[in-house]
């Protein structure tokens, strides 16, 4: 298996993607407020995506997972399956979107926070967006994939958070994912790669509050920090260009973290 590199055609129809992702984050958040299911939200984006958009929801079904949004809520550290369960004040959640159009997907996620959250909640998503830049803030032609861990795990560590080791960031493009493995920490046992133009994979760090450990729930998919304590992520689409990177879900007046 070797990492594609997408040409101008490839680029535009993961731009259109890419915007179908972000508008289904823009159009849900008015509505994730305490009292509502992550069921229900999972239902907007879905009709949103199918009837809407007239694209597909790339979760749904992939590799058997049941809905078309993941919803991972306060010691949720991601893939957890929307149900019943009433968001309330206080709770920190990420919503993960990722969309297909055209044979091209794209995905982003973000964290939300119900009401009023504590200050030690609102810290953590917050130093985890930070990750999340600090890591785009590597992405050059010629750069290393492996100097993105490895500044995404400084920060966290200098913060005392750690970082999730089993699930890491990935190519993307025809696939949901396909090669590089984009790790959040620094890792010498892998072979390096060199970042090339035209290449579009994702930067989706897992950063808890507590310790790095994770285990996997009884439905197969949720997974959760073994310690209980709080786990946030943001995630962004990348293109490596000629001089340097073009986050592909960027929104409209995000503040970046220079
Ligand atoms: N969107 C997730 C990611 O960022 C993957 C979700 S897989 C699913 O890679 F099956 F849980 F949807
Ligand atoms: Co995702
Ligand atoms: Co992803």
């Amino acid at each position: 298996m070797t990492i594609s590199i997408k040409n101008i055609e490839d680029i535009e129809k993961m731009r259109v993607t890419t915007r179908l992702a972000v508008e289904v984050l823009d159009m849900i958040t008015p509505y994730v407020q305490a009292g509502v299911t992550t069921n229900e939200l999972n239902q907007l984006c879905h009709n949103h995506i199918v009837n809407v958009q007239k694209a597909i929801p790339s979760p749904l079904n992939y590799k058997g997972f049941p809905k078309s949004i993941c919803t991972s809520v306060n010691h949720q550290v991601c893939h957890g399956i929307p149900g019943k369960k009433k968001l309330k004040s206080g709770d920190i959640l990420n919503i993960d979107i990722t969309v297909q159009k055209n044979g091209y997907h794209g995905d982003t996620s973000r964290m939300f926070m119900i009401g009023k959250p504590s200050i030690r909640a609102k810290r953590l998503v917050e130093i985890a967006y930070e990750c999340l830049w600090i890591g785009i803030h590597q992405v050059k032609p010629g750069g290393y994939l492996s100097e993105i861990g490895k500044a995404i795990q400084q920060h966290a560590t200098s913060h005392k958070y750690s970082v999730v080791r089993e699930y890491c960031g990935h190519g993307i493009g025809k696939n949901f994912h396909e090669e590089p493995q984009v790790l959040h920490y620094y890792c010498t046992d892998v072979k390096d790669i060199i970042l090339q133009p035209g290449m579009t994979f994702t930067i989706e760090p897992m950063i808890n509050a507590g310790k790095a450990d994770i285990k996997l729930l009884p439905d197969q998919w949720t997974v959760v920090t073994k310690d209980h304590k709080l786990s946030a992520q943001w995630e962004h689409t990348l293109l490596v260009t000629e001089d340097g990177v073009e986050v592909l879900t960027l929104s409209q007046g995000e503040k970046q973290y220079a």
